[in-house]
């Protein structure tokens, strides 16, 4: 069934695990991720981006999702990935997702408070959860120093009143992720703010929070890129151990889609370095949602925890 992230997120918080949010934007990358959280009967929340909405068309991605429900009888959230406006909000409920984000993260904490209040009025009545942003996840070049990066961190003395004013269902903050496959410098150390997210836990107790740009940038798929005649030097993502702490922790729900998109185009990179003649697409696409479906299973077993919770 279509369903909110209500539940999801009420049981993963209890059982110490978190809830796998994957971007979609095509039919082979819905089929990977559900066919894989399918055979280890994995809740899921499947989200579009502003971009894939646009790539892909509303209504394709949701008769999309829906077919998957159909064919895999899994309990699915259809969330709105950095929803930016009130009005890309609305359209996304409107047209039957259960779940919306609205980043308010760059404006400023009133400003944030008041649009993310705009967005839930008009969420709750019509049974659509909502996701807001505080803080701002630094991208590399961003957190260039220190206090830099400080500024970007989410302030945990702001969380109650921002969830008390705006009666906002989860909170994404900044603790060090950042979005992309170029998280940390060459040579620099991985590291999140686990004392931040603590002290958030601490002034929201059972309250769910997101970790965005959640991504480990899998080495495997990484140098399938770079051995088939792709350039990413440098790519890196989070750690899984970090995942791991993080979905022990307050952490229901994890956002991935630079792991996908690498799977995907590792494998297709290798199919064609291999099979130069092919032109059939069936024949490249195939292994990229194989690609896919074995990362899913793996992230949703060895680092989120939720396989069997479905
Ligand atoms: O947070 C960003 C997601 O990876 C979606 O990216 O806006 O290119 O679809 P996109
Ligand atoms: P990654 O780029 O790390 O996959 O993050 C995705 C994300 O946060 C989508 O909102
Ligand atoms: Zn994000
Ligand atoms: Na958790």
């Amino acid at each position: 069934a279509l369903v909110t992230s209500t539940e999801m997120f009420k049981k993963a918080y209890e059982g110490g695990y978190a809830i796998g949010a994957f971007n979609v934007n095509n039919m082979e990358i819905v089929q990977g991720i559900t066919e894989a959280a399918k055979e280890v009967n994995a809740p899921l929340i499947l989200q579009v981006s502003a971009g894939a909405r646009k790539y892909a068309n509303h209504t394709y991605l949701m008769k999309l999702v829906e077919a998957a429900i159909i064919e895999t009888n899994l309990p699915i959230c259809l969330h709105l990935d950095h929803g930016d406006t009130f009005e890309l909000c609305k359209s996304c409920i409107d047209g039957g997702f259960t779940s919306v984000m609205i980043d308010g993260s760059h404006h400023s904490f009133e400003e944030n408070i008041e649009l993310t209040k705009k967005v839930v009025e008009y969420a709750h009545p019509r049974g659509v959860v909502v996701e807001a942003e505080l803080g701002r996840l630094a991208g590399i070049e961003d957190a260039v120093n220190v206090s830099d990066a400080d500024a970007a961190y989410t302030n945990p003395a702001e969380v109650e009143e921002f969830v008390t004013k705006t009666g906002v269902d989860s909170l994404a903050i900044a603790i060090g992720t950042s979005h992309g496959a170029f998280k940390f410098k060459p040579g620099q150390k991985p590291q999140l703010r686990f004392d931040i997210l603590e002290e958030v836990e601490k002034r929201l107790p059972k309250f769910p929070i997101v970790l965005h740009g959640a991504s480990s940038v899998i080495p495997e798929f990484v140098e399938m890129i770079n051995s088939n005649g792709g350039k990413m030097p440098d790519a890196i993502g989070i750690p899984e151990d970090m995942l791991r702490k993080a979905a022990s922790m307050a952490v229901c729900k994890i956002n991935i889609d630079s792991d996908l998109r690498l799977a995907m185009t590792g494998s297709i990179r290798k199919y064609f370095a291999e099979n130069p003649s092919h032109f059939d697409p069936r024949q490249y696409l195939k292994p990229a949602r194989e690609a896919i479906k074995g990362l899913v299973k793996n992230k949703i077993v060895n680092v989120l925890g939720c396989d069997g919770k479905a």
